[in-house]
């Protein structure tokens, strides 16, 4: 086995598992050497896609047997929690999806168990892997558009088409689309731009009426330096899945969103000649790649060996939980909320 190599188990070997194992790929010293599904056949075809001659359908099983360095946990969200803790109590390093979980006190037990472990917890908060929104924030961070004051993002996203998942919508467990899908556009702008200091929201619940929840939310918020902003979340929206999200400075302004080919900055041109001042719009090439799993597993694998510093902590995920659920109280009771931040 290559020197260094990372082996990494799945938990949850369909949807969003398969994409990691994809991104695997790209990585030359990670490799699956462990899967777990508790669907029995899928767990199977994990293990010959991986050519293992072993599978687990309870993941308890599998953490005791072992063979493994780091569990991703790709599984529904009301998983996160004990699959987390249990791997991390375990002695593994644990890589898990976003959302973090979907209420406080489950954060809370993932951060108090991560604090605890001597292992490397990291939240799958993937956009801050996604090309197109690290330019915009390598762009920003540099002055490129000078002084922030606006700053945009969102989740559009048809949930009605979706080929699995049917969880999304159990009335049991009352997945927010805020928490869930939106995660994604709060937790970007809070990358970008920092953490709100209140939040107002209104929803409302048109589209997929036979949903549990408000399937449109728009959250408008407070950021530090008195930037303001705004998180649309739609999971019925009749268009293809995207996030388009608008940074606006003093200096100009950056379009850009996770599935389309450029992005766009808008910059102020001075024609000395004619002393007519134009704004230049300027096409950048992007790659798109907006579930960039190659990058979050070589960061996990450079961040276990020591060559980097982990930046997706539990806090991290915890703390856009937190917001979330500022913008989902706040829908509810038409109420500004301050977001309870972890530390
Ligand atoms: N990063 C992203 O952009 C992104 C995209 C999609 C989903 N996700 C996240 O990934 C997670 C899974 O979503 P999905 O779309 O892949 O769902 P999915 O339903 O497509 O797949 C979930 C898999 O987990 C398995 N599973 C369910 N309960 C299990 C259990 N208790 N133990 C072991 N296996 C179990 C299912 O059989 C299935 O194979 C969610 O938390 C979701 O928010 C993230």
């Amino acid at each position: 086995m290559e020197q260094n190599m990372i082996r990494f188990a799945i938990i949850g070997t369909e949807g969003i598992g398969r994409s990691h194992e994809k991104g695997m790929q790209g990585v030359p010293n990670a490799k699956v050497t462990a899967v777990c599904d508790i669907n029995e056949e899928y767990a199977k075809k994990a293990a010959v896609r991986n050519g293992l001659d072993k599978y687990y359908t309870d993941y308890k099983e599998m953490l005791k047997d072992g063979g493994f360095d780091c569990v991703i946990v790709c599984t529904p969200d009301k998983f996160h929690r004990d699959q987390s803790v249990d791997s991390l109590n375990a002695g593994y390093h644990v890589l898990c999806e976003k959302p973090l979980t979907m209420t406080l006190e489950e954060c809370e037990d993932i951060v108090n168990a991560a604090k605890k472990s001597k292992k490397i917890f990291m939240v799958g908060q993937v956009c801050r892997k996604t090309p197109g929104f690290v330019l915009a924030k390598q762009m920003v961070d540099q002055g490129e558009i000078g002084e922030l004051f606006l700053v945009e993002s969102e989740y559009a996203h048809d949930y009605s088409i979706l080929e699995r998942g049917e969880w999304r919508k159990d009335p049991e467990y009352l997945r927010h689309p805020v928490v869930g899908g939106g995660c994604h556009a709060m937790d970007l702008l809070r990358w970008i731009a920092g953490d709100p200091t209140e939040v107002f929201a209104y929803a409302n619940h048109k589209v997929l009426t036979d949903w549990p929840v408000d399937d449109c939310t728009i959250a408008i918020m407070k950021y530090p330096n008195n930037v303001i902003g705004k998180v649309m979340t739609s999971i019925g929206c009749k268009r293809p899945y995207t996030m388009r999200t608008c940074l606006y400075g003093d200096k100009g302004t950056i379009i850009v969103d996770n599935t389309s080919p450029e992005m766009t900055i808008y910059k102020t041109f001075k024609n000395e000649a004619t002393g007519k001042t134009k704004y230049l719009p300027m096409q950048v090439p992007i790659a798109i790649n907006n579930h960039n799993m190659t990058a979050e597993i070589q960061d996990m694998c450079d961040v276990i060996s020591g060559k980097i510093e982990l930046d997706m902590d539990a806090i991290v995920g915890a703390n856009t939980v937190a917001l979330c659920l500022a913008a989902v109280e706040s829908a509810a009771t038409g109420k500004p909320v301050t977001p309870k931040y972890f530390h």
